[in-house]
């Protein structure tokens, strides 16, 4: 949550005075900072490589770069990682800069590979790697990259890079260079100017995309407008109340990661860079120039060269990692809210879940159920007994979280605050203090977690025997990491604050949070070892704050949206912006943190929630309660049927994490993620896939009877709720008048419009259960949708869903495919099917035995026949035995359309080989 509530408290403590300085507006403008004012649209300064020093020694080629005008130096590397292309220029005199540490993954290095050198001349070189040509020019310095002869991106074609070397401080300096001010704060700047500027060209690319964390549009508008319409995105994590939206305001994350797509190829490039960041977006018939500015930190820039939306997802794994495998009960439903008061609240909702036959998997409470703000306490007055109810929550199947966030209150007798305080495990002030600032508990002070001492010591206090009142029951909550510093400059930490190591907090802003998140992870990780043994127990903790690198540790919230339809609309965008930034584990609060929903808001944010990879209802301390009963019983059913429908899917979502754990491949994708050539899908940011099968098109409109859906031309479609088909691609579609390229689908209040792609088959799990638990070992059906060769492939990833035993190979996964009549399952990479482009499946551990497994496949149903569903016979290969089998709906639900062959009871497990054939009765 946000720091609205502390206003009052912030009067009362500074006077009236200090809480203007709270209004959003407050937050900074480019005009009001130094580095942005000096380098933002700057142009022409010349930096050359010296053609004497270029040294090519097999991936690595070196350089000494200077700026001409005065001659200050630095050295140039550009190393070849097959695939990505990493450019790192520091100053060749001072080594002092900081390098972000933890986002990069060892495998880097080991991936490099050597350039043929094709061309070397006075004025340049050039360099090829597999279909990837870079030509080095040195003076002015540029470079340029193309793929397969197509130009993909170009570094410096605009002379907008600038590398302000670290300098003395001396007379008559221009203003703003040693020390600035922004309402009342006075940012003292040792290091004086620091910042770098970089340009950045897609030559033919009209679309960019990701730099999240912004509540803007998917593909990134141009800041080349009037007013707000002409600052740049603002990369610089922020505790913003209640944000606006369509703005390119910075927000609590920040990825500097930017994709360029078009037909025929995508890329991307990463700048590895923890400072405040802003960026530039322009656009013209040649493609789309963008300028970077970061106010500190080195240039180390990754060039991810694709050549398609996976490939390039799949490079950015390599590296910042890939998401953490989560537990299936993480994939459930969520339910939150600023605050369940007290342990009778707590069991009484948990109750009511069982009683209105809604499925769910956790509980949370935020900030008050806390002794006096101390984290790692409970307030005794209303949870006395916090064990019992954890475990009476576990008798259901259900689990515990309580946020825990990283200020600490300074009181002596509180043993977190006096063990930070000895060790010296907090961050300092500029004068080398612990430093005090002002957040839920009043006075406090920071854990420093650039400090590996910090970060093992807070992962500590995770223990079952040193938190008093955990179990193993109980996960976690990071919130406030920005970090959200009440009376701190801009809601946050003085950018003069330094952190282990003597790094200025400006240096390291962006990656506060994250690293804060990763030790806590790491407690869970370790407490998990402890209380499960040698597989442990995979920790699941929520962060607000994000960088590259926190999809290894877990799930991210959009933060403190309002219960308003633009909010709603608004959260589409935001999560395919984190999801193609290699942030895939997302999701809004449901529905809406401030405010009150009406009942139509609120089924219509179920029924889009359903599909986040993180779906989770949240609301205000000061919202109406609103758990899913407590409107009609209309809205109630319909709440339930929305998140029924997530639970079935559970098998088809934890596939595609596990997918985003091998491949890195996001769960929402924009449409041309699977789309590539289909150009009206660049800038739809209104409907998203999840996974390469589900297409969703939420309704976000009040009052909506019709909305217009975008179904690709390249396959058939099915209606996800009835199955009926759409009519095949070649025919354009059902509904698709002349003239518009959507169609035009009726709404009601039971559903959003969801359509299955044609070709694919996905594995559900249908039965009602209270939680994910509970549906452990429950039947499969499997539903096929026949494309228009007849033909579907699927996948299906299992493992016992909560510990890191499928490390060790204790996992299945299976192939499902359907061609010349035969329904086979088969044991296979599930990449093999999902992501035919990479194929690059991974191998079962040596020696591995997988996964046992008595599931068994209860329902077969098969979309799309030729010839309808009616007059098939089905038999297991290899025996002559008859399944039953005739045309039903797609779903166990009454008055649905007999739109499909359905098979009965094939009983057949789903971890073994077999295959089904389907004949006409003659
Ligand atoms: C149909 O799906 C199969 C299996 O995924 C695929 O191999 C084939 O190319 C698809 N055919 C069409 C026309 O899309």
């Amino acid at each position: 949550m946000g720091w609205v509530r502390s206003l009052t408290v912030i009067a009362l403590t500074f006077g009236a005075a200090s809480v203007e300085a709270f209004k959003e507006q407050e937050f900074k403008k480019c005009a009001d900072s130094g580095f942005c004012e000096r380098l933002r649209g700057k142009q022409g300064d010349s930096y050359s490589a010296d053609p004497k020093s270029i040294q090519l020694n097999g991936a690595v080629v070196t350089a000494k770069v200077q700026h001409d005008a005065s001659g200050a130096a630095y050295d140039l590397q550009l190393t070849n990682y097959n695939g990505i292309l990493r450019m790192h220029i520091d100053e060749a005199a001072s080594k002092h800069r900081f390098q972000v540490p933890w986002v990069l993954q060892s495998e880097l290095p080991d991936s490099s590979q050597a350039w043929t050198k094709t061309r070397q001349s006075s004025s340049l070189l050039q360099l090829q790697s597999g279909s990837a040509q870079l030509t080095l020019t040195f003076k002015p310095l540029r470079v340029d990259l193309s793929i397969a002869g197509t130009p993909a991106a170009s570094f410096n074609a605009r002379q907008m890079f600038q590398y302000e070397y670290l300098r003395e401080k001396q007379e008559g300096d221009p203003a703003g260079w040693w020390e600035e001010t922004f309402k009342g704060h006075t940012d003292s700047k040792p290091k004086g100017p620091q910042a770098i500027s970089l340009d950045l060209s897609f030559p033919g690319f009209q679309h960019v995309y990701g730099i999240p964390e912004h509540a803007a549009s998917f593909a990134l508008k141009p800041t080349t407008g009037e007013g707000i319409e002409s600052e740049p995105y603002r990369l610089y994590n922020l505790d913003v109340f209640e944000y606006n939206l369509d703005s390119t305001f910075g927000l609590y994350g920040s990825i500097p990661l930017m994709l360029a797509h078009k037909a025929g190829l995508t890329t991307a490039a990463f700048w590895l860079n923890a400072a405040e960041m802003l960026v530039d977006v322009a656009s013209d018939n040649s493609g789309t120039q963008t300028q970077w500015v970061a106010e500190a930190g080195v240039l180390d820039l990754f060039f991810l060269l694709g050549p398609d939306p996976a490939t390039v997802l799949q490079q950015y794994g390599r590296i910042s990692g890939t998401t953490a495998m989560p537990q299936m009960f993480s994939l459930g439903y969520h339910q939150c809210r600023w605050n369940y008061k007290d342990e009778t609240d707590v069991l009484g909702v948990n109750a009511g879940f069982d009683q209105h036959d809604i499925p769910y998997d956790v509980i949370w409470l935020d900030i008050e159920y806390l002794d006096d703000k101390k984290y790692f306490t409970w307030d005794k007055n209303y949870f006395p007994t916090p064990i019992d109810m954890q475990d009476k929550l576990a008798v259901t199947g259900r689990k515990l979280v309580v946020i825990i966030d990283p200020h600490i209150k300074r009181k002596s007798d509180y043993y977190v605050f006096s063990e930070g305080e000895s060790g010296s495990y907090f961050t300092k002030n500029k004068d080398g203090k612990d430093y005090e600032g002002w957040c839920w508990p009043g006075s406090s002070s920071w854990v420093d977690c650039l400090n590996p001492a910090s970060r093992d010591w807070w992962a500590g206090l995770f223990s079952l025997s040193r938190f008093q009142g955990s179990t193993k029951n109980l996960y976690i909550w990071n919130d406030m990491n920005e970090p959200s510093v009440f009376n701190g400059p801009e809601v946050t930490m003085p950018k003069d604050n330094i952190h282990h190591g003597g790094v200025e907090h400006r240096e390291m802003h962006n990656i506060n949070g994250a690293l804060f998140h990763a030790a806590t992870w790491q407690g869970l990780e370790e407490r998990g070892r402890d209380s499960y043994g040698s597989d442990g127990d995979r920790p699941f903790i929520l962060t607000r704050s994000a960088f590259a690198g926190t999809q290894r540790l877990g799930a991210l919230w959009t933060g403190d949206n309002k219960a308003e339809w633009p909010a709603l609309k608004f959260s589409v965008p935001m999560c395919l912006s984190l999801s193609i930034a290699g942030l895939p584990f997302v999701g809004a609060d449901i529905a809406g943190f401030f405010g009150n929903p009406d009942a139509e808001l609120f089924t219509r944010w179920y029924q889009l929630g359903a599909f986040y990879p993180f779906f989770r209802g949240h609301a205000h301390l000061e919202a109406k309660r609103r758990e899913p009963w407590l409107y009609d019983g209309t809205t109630t059913d319909r709440v339930r049927e929305a998140i029924r429908m997530r639970y079935a899917l559970l098998p088809y979502v934890y596939t595609l994490f596990r997918l985003a754990h091998t491949h890195n491949q996001p769960l929402m994708r924009p449409l041309w993620y699977e789309f590539p050539d289909e150009a009206e899908t660049f800038s739809m940011d209104d409907q998203f896939l999840l996974g390469p099968s589900i297409l969703v098109a939420p309704v976000t409109e009040a009052g909506a009877s019709s909305r217009e859906v975008y179904l690709p031309t390249s396959t058939r479609w099915y209606n996800f709720h009835s199955g009926t088909a759409m009519k095949p691609a070649s025919t354009g579609g059902l509904l698709r008048s002349q003239e518009s390229p959507k169609n035009s689908i009726k709404v009601d209040m039971d559903s959003i419009p969801i359509f299955l792609r044609g070709g694919s088959i996905v594995p559900r799990q249908e039965r009602a259960r209270r939680s994910s638990l509970q549906m452990q070992g429950d039947p499969f059906t499997l539903i096929v949708a026949l494309n228009d060769s007849a033909a579907a492939s699927g996948a299906l990833y299992l493992d016992d869903g909560h510990s890191f035993a499928y490390k060790r190979g204790v996992y299945t996964e299976r192939a499902l495919t359907y061609a010349d009549s035969v329904l086979s399952n088969a044991a296979a990479g599930i990449a093999s099917t999902l992501l035919p482009s990479l194929d690059v499946s991974v191998p079962l551990p040596a020696g591995a035995k997988g996964l046992k497994s008595d599931a068994v496949v209860e329902r077969i149903v098969v979309l799309g026949l030729p010839g309808g569903p009616a007059g098939w016979k089905a038999t297991v290969q290899g025996s002559s035995q008859f399944l039953q089998a005739g045309p039903g709906p797609l779903r166990l639900k009454q008055g649905l359309p007999e739109s499909g062959l359905i098979i009965r009871k094939p009983g057949l497990p789903i971890a073994a080989e077999w295959s089904i054939r389907l004949s006409k009765s003659s």
